[in-house]
């Protein structure tokens, strides 16, 4: 069976502050998609949250970027805007830049990570889903799934998957594109994916049949606003079994806290965190950084799930390395490498204070 997949988010207001959502906001989401699923667009849907960030997760045949499905999300998002007004509740309609709709999000500010796939007999699905990061926060994960061995042995082991797996690799800032091939080319494709911020994996193909294997959302809020108008949270398909990597091998690159851009304003390094959802609740400094997975099998297109794949204890010791490295970090306080390097600074308090203080800058002479 065709189908398409579509994970569609905003941070339409938090609740209270950026740490959560509120029940209110979930439930106008829940009621705008049962509808639409009543109406026959969707076969299927689960609405969640990570954080403060409303994720609509969703079954259709209408294909990638179709723009029923997208003015769904976007008419979505503003029903859930306008109850988080009424509610008072923080940054209400924070990811909707737009003020209308035209034709597809992309671009308006929500993330979207679609594929197209021609469902299995037996369709095992991941998404993952973090708050207070920035899109390139998967191409260190994606590259242990699909490219290490020593995280999925499967690589060396299952002949399905010995010959390697294709990465699409975003320039975000030239918006260009490129495939890059692994295992032949990982020493390319690391030199671009190392520097997340700005080539962020949008998504793997396996070589041999040329399926989709996993898909991320690469919109940048800064870059579509100009400003810094919080962070991108992205999300990530991931197609697990079979030629694919195995549901252990998909979560093992979590075992071990990365460092993320996000945290605290969006300017700061810290440790990507491990959650179940109800743990998707970033107070500390705003954090430390969180990413839930959900996993879905997939029947004729229906979400059967999900289940709440960290909510396990052999994630204990991710979680309690993540804090420890958080302690590390916040003693840095404003300095690097806690805060973001400059280049990163752009669009955040940077260039207010850099304007403020040009004229007192005076040659160095001496
Ligand atoms: C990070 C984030 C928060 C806010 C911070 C200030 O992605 O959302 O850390 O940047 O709480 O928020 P405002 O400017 O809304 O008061
Ligand atoms: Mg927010
Ligand atoms: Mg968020």
């Amino acid at each position: 069976m065709e189908l398409t997949l579509s994970v569609i988010k905003a941070d339409i207001g938090g609740y209270v502050g950026h740490s959560d959502s509120h029940p209110d906001c979930l439930q106008t989401a829940e009621d705008s998609l049962a509808k639409a699923k009543k109406d026959g667009l969707l076969i299927d849907y689960h609405v969640t949250k990570c954080g403060d960030d409303l994720q609509l997760i969703m079954t259709h045949q209408k294909g990638k970027g179709n723009e029923e499905i997208h003015r769904l999300s976007w008419d979505t998002f503003v029903c859930c805007t306008d109850v988080a007004k009424k509610l008072g509740l923080h940054g209400a309609g924070q990811d909707l830049l737009a003020d209308a709709f035209s034709g597809n999000v992309k671009g308006m500010g929500p993330g979207v990570a679609e594929m197209d796939i021609e469902e299995r007999p037996s369709e095992v699905i991941i998404i993952f889903m973090a708050d207070k990061t920035s899109s390139g926060a998967w191409n260190m994960p994606l590259y242990k799934m699909f490219a290490d061995p020593f995280n999925t042995i499967g690589l060396v082991i299952a002949e399905n998957m010995h010959n390697g797996f294709a990465f699409e690799v975003h320039d975000v800032k030239e918006s260009k594109k490129i495939i890059l091939n692994t295992p032949d080319e990982i020493y390319d494709l690391l030199v671009y994916i190392g520097a997340s911020s700005r080539y962020p994996v949008k998504a793997v193909y396996h070589r041999e049949s040329g399926e989709i294997a996993a898909e991320s959302s690469t919109q940048k809020l800064a870059l579509i606003a100009g400003r810094y108008v919080g962070k991108d949270d992205p999300v990530c398909i991931v197609r697990s079994q079979g030629k694919f990597p195995a549901v252990g091998e998909v979560l093992e690159p979590f075992a071990v806290p990365i460092l993320v851009e996000g945290w605290m304003r969006g300017s700061h390094y810290g440790p990507l965190m491990p959650v179940s959802m109800h743990d998707s609740t970033p107070t500390r400094f705003d954090g430390p950084p969180r990413v839930v997975a959900y996993g879905f099998q997939l029947a004729s297109g229906k979400l059967i799930g999900p289940r709440d794949m960290f909510a396990d204890i052999s994630f204990d010791n991710a979680r309690q390395k993540a804090n420890n490295l958080a302690d590390v970090m916040r003693y840095h306080g404003p300095f690097e490498p806690h805060r973001l390097p400059l280049e990163e600074m752009e669009y955040t308090t940077m260039p207010a204070v850099e304007k403020k203080l040009t004229d007192r800058f005076k040659p160095i002479t001496d």
